[in-house]
């Protein structure tokens, strides 16, 4: 039997632990793809003196470009530039390419989707989103026979452990991320976690796979956990709520709502206790209703496990394109909805001298709302949450407010 030749382009975390995985269980990761399967390259610019795979490293793409034996790819560089030179250059050639890399999926997938299947090959992806959680598998295979209502999930470990240890250890945001950074969750430069655009991403490339449509980052409304403060996690608490950042994306009419923010998540909802680096992503279906996806959303054997599951998956269908994994291209944000026009409850946080005397005139606004209580409540301080509304008409409402107080934090309720 001839031997399936494998290359994998990046030897950082995610492709050293891909090695390390499939050399690990090499014998029955090819029984269970009955076949043999080999890693005949590694591909990085830097030098790995004795490192155990030092003879398969090479530093020049064409080596692999030009091998016709190598018929798999695993893309994990990430990044737009090279990996999108790379990847599309090698789909042309008919070679499938496994990836990590959410911000190429996010911003090419529809392309890269299609290049693979006029070239009768595959790109697979499922170790894009939530680490070493089966998601983009389920949604396209076990899934399919469901119209998806729903997606909302905890899709990024960085924010995740910082919001954790701003609710459970009372640590500030900017402890939590010295934190995260000093145990080597988060990157030196932690923007594209704390900003949401990393959890963005990857909601688009859910919503992207279960509504059929290219829903490209620019599109969705995104913010982060960097204006989240202590106030607000224990006035989330005492309410009964924990702050979680959340990427959605729900079907409403013919339209999409897509968005990343911190929203207040109700103690009974499950997402509120995935904890730590944990990711969890809520499907709901028509026919299987809500099922949930738990698991580690990063880190190097648990990403290499989805990794090597896609390289199997491209082993066993070499020259034959799985059909269920696409989505048409979009050219336009039209499909989704202004997310000002969504109905939503969102606690707010004022402050103000004597503020306790606006109270009356708030609940007139909105007709009633939740006021939060606070053990030792500074008496300056007000928060409540606000019935569900169209987001414009409460912003309405609080613009009025903010002539006599000052709007502190408003979080939205999921
Ligand atoms: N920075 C990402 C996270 C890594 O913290 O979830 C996995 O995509």
């Amino acid at each position: 039997m001839s031997i399936t030749k494998i290359a994998v382009m990046g030897y950082g975390v995610v492709g050293s632990g891909t090695v390390e995985l499939f050399y690990k269980n090499k014998e029955s990761i090819c029984k269970k793809a009955d076949r043999e399967l080999d890693i005949k390259y590694i591909l990085d610019l830097r030098d790995f003196p004795g490192d155990p795979f030092e003879d398969k490293l090479t530093k020049d793409f064409n080596v692999i470009l030009n091998d016709d034996e190598v018929q798999i790819v695993a893309e994990l560089m990430g990044g737009k530039t090279f990996a999108y030179e790379y990847t599309k250059q090698l789909l042309s050639k008919g070679k499938s390419v496994v990836t990590s890399n959410k911000e190429l999926v996010a911003a090419h997938g529809a392309e890269l989707l299609a290049i693979a299947k006029k070239n009768k090959c595959n790109y697979l992806f499922e170790a894009s989103v939530g680490g070493g959680i089966p998601i983009i598998r389920p949604l396209h295979q076990c899934l399919v026979g469901n119209k998806i209502e729903k997606i909302a999930g905890i899709l990024n470990g960085t924010t995740n452990f910082i919001l954790t240890k701003m609710i459970y250890d009372q640590l500030s945001f900017d402890e939590a991320l010295k934190l995260a950074q000093q145990l080597g969750y988060a990157e030196k430069d932690p923007t594209a976690d704390i900003e949401g655009y990393d959890a963005c991403r990857k909601i688009c490339i859910l919503g992207s796979l279960a509504f059929g449509k290219h829903i490209y980052p620019e599109y969705v409304h995104c913010s982060g956990i960097t204006r989240v403060t202590l106030d607000d996690v224990e006035y989330a608490d005492n309410a009964g709520y924990a702050i979680k950042l959340i990427g959605s994306v729900e079907a409403e009419g013919d339209k999409l709502n897509a968005m990343v923010c911190p929203r207040l998540v109700s103690k009974n909802n499950m997402l509120a206790s995935v904890n730590d680096v944990y990711n969890a992503i809520s499907v709901t279906g028509d026919g299987v209703g809500e099922v949930l996806f738990y698991g580690r959303g990063a880190g190097k054997l648990a990403t290499a496990s989805a990794v090597v599951g896609d390289i199997v998956d491209a082993a066993k269908h070499i020259g034959r394109p799985i059909v269920s994994l696409a989505w048409e291209d979009s050219s336009s944000r039209d499909f989704i909805i202004r997310y000002k026009e969504s109905a939503v409850s969102i606690y707010v946080r004022i402050t103000a001298d004597e503020v306790d005397s606006y109270k009356e005139e708030i609940s007139e606004m909105f007709g009633y709302v939740d006021f939060i209580p606070r053990k030792r409540r500074c008496e300056k301080e007000l928060a409540f949450i606000t019935p569900k509304l169209a987001e414009f008409e409460i912003d309405k409402r609080l613009e009025q407010i903010s002539k006599k107080c000052k709007i502190e934090s408003k979080i939205r309720v999921l």
